[in-house]
């Protein structure tokens, strides 16, 4: 009876510890190109090329203007491009373990999908990104954001230097990249 219990209690911290290390699984970052294979169909709804054309595709560059270079000029900063006070909205990934970074990546990228949907080196494979959909798994335990407004509101708020006010629905309908329905 005892020998069982104590098998009992080292097959639940076993289990425990798998758990932790699996939250400790660390996602990398594998940048637009990493997603395009797949989201670029007009079946899947041309993701890739929607988001491309939006402003976000752009944040990387916006901060090499004249007007990014006078607003970095007012706080002390030399190069905007260079400054983590401005990169931290401006790029994908920022901050992160260089080692996170897959070859794809690259930060003239800007604002790009997994600045929202989180880093994609687990859930891009084709049977996870399926099982997702079929909600067979959490997104959450290999690492996929279904974002929203508070996802939005990490870069769109006051510590903005050129903060507008942000109205998710008015925003949401510039970037929107949703899968075509079925007829
Ligand atoms: C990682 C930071 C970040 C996140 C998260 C983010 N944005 Fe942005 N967004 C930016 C930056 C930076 C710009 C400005 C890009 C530029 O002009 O170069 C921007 C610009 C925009 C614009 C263009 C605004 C204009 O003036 O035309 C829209 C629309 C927008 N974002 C919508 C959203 C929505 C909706 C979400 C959430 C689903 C979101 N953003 C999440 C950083 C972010
Ligand atoms: C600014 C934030 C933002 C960026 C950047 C972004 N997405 Fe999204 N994405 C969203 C939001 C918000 C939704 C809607 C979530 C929901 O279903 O409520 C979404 C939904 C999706 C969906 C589900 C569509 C559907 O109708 O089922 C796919 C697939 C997707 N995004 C892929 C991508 C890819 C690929 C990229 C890059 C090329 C990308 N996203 C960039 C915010 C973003
Ligand atoms: C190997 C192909 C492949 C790659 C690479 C891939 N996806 Fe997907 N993704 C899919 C498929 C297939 C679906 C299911 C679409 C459907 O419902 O038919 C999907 C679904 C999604 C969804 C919707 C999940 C839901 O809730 O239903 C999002 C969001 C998404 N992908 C984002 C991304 C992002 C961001 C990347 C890059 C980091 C990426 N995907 C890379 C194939 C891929
Ligand atoms: C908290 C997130 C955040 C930080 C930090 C940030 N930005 Fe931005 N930036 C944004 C967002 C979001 C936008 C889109 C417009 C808006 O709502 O502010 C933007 C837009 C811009 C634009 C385009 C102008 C416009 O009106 O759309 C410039 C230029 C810019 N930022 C420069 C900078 C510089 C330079 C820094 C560093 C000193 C910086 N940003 C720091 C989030 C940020």
């Amino acid at each position: 009876m005892k020998l069982l219990k104590l098998s009992f209690v080292l097959a639940l911290s076993l289990l425990f510890a798998t758990e932790v290390m699996a939250q400790d699984k660390q996602f990398g970052y594998v940048g637009a190109k990493g997603c395009k294979t797949c989201h670029n169909t007009k079946k899947q709804g041309r993701q890739y090329k929607i988001w491309l054309k939006t402003k976000h595709a752009q944040a990387y560059k916006t901060l090499a203007s004249e007007e990014a270079k006078a607003i970095a000029k007012k706080k002390g900063i030399e190069d905007p491009q260079k400054a983590d006070e401005c990169l931290q909205c401006h790029v994908t990934g920022h901050g992160v373990d260089a080692k996170l970074l897959g070859k794809k990546y690259s930060i003239e990228e800007g604002v790009s999908c997994e600045s929202c949907h989180g880093p994609g080196s687990v859930y891009k494979k084709k049977k996870t990104m399926i099982a997702i959909s079929k909600g067979e798994i959490d997104p959450a335990s290999v690492g996929l954001v279904i974002p929203d407004e508070k996802t939005c509101k990490k870069c769109h708020n006051e510590k903005s230097p050129t903060y507008k006010e942000f109205d998710f629905d008015k925003y949401y309908e510039k970037i929107k990249h949703e899968k075509p329905k079925k007829s």
